[in-house]
């Protein structure tokens, strides 16, 4: 895995479609995990996403906030089944992880981990847990080579672990939607000095994003 971080810190209304044209094969699905518009994890996002529009790719944007996503309750329905019962927003999710070929995934860090909003969605993929290790029937494509990318970003200044917390849950997250995990961006110290005053991390997302499709 290729790893950036930083000491200085290191919706239709729900869902946009960025980039479409019918010639287009690659798609992305760009997942912003923090309830606040237009700050730092989504400008991170936002700049990887820049990145893989340079290479004309079909690109689809959530923010979490705007999406219905109950909380997995461990009814036991997925591993009879291979899929979930609840019937909100993660229904389309799913066949968004299916179809595409890159993930992009941000969240900031809240005590220590990702955000609830994020949480709440990968613990609803436990269905694709279910479905290859309970049922032995994959119901998410097994053979496509997906690409995750990772950006979280913590408010204090760096501290050791700072990030430990989140990066093995996102890990068994991207393995549960078979994706590599490929790139990290963790970035510290966002309450103080805040992602516009960080170029040189937002010039890396949008290369990181144009790296993504060869
Ligand atoms: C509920 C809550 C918990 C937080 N916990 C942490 C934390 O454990 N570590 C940290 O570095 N920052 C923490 N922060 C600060 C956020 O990570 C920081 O404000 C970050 O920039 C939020 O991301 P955003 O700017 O994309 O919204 C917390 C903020 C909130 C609201």
């Amino acid at each position: 895995m290729k790893d950036l971080k930083s000491n200085e810190g290191v919706g239709v209304g729900r869902v946009k479609l960025l980039g479409c044209r019918s010639d287009r094969v690659k798609k992305a699905l760009a997942i912003v995990g923090s309830p606040r518009r237009n700050k730092n994890t989504e400008k991170i996002v936002d700049r990887i996403v820049e990145g893989l529009l340079e290479k004309d790719i079909i690109v689809k944007k959530v923010n979490l906030k705007d999406l219905k996503i109950t909380p997995c309750t461990a009814c036991g329905y997925c591993e009879n089944e291979g899929s979930c019962i609840i019937d909100d927003d993660m229904q389309n999710l799913y066949k968004d992880f299916d179809e595409s070929d890159i993930i992009i995934l941000g969240s900031p860090v809240y005590f220590n981990t990702v955000s609830t909003y994020v949480k709440a969605m990968i613990d609803r993929c436990q269905m694709f847990w279910s479905s290859k290790y309970v049922l032995n029937k994959s119901v998410i494509d097994a053979n496509k080579q997906r690409q995750g990318v990772f950006v979280a970003v913590g408010g204090a200044p760096y501290t050791k672990g700072q990030f430990d917390a989140c990066v093995p849950v996102v890990d068994l997250f991207f393995k549960s939607i078979n994706t590599k995990y490929s790139y990290n961006i963790l970035l510290s110290n966002t309450d103080k000095v805040d992602i516009t005053k960080r170029q040189d991390i937002l010039i890396e997302a949008q290369r990181i994003g144009s790296e993504l499709v060869k």
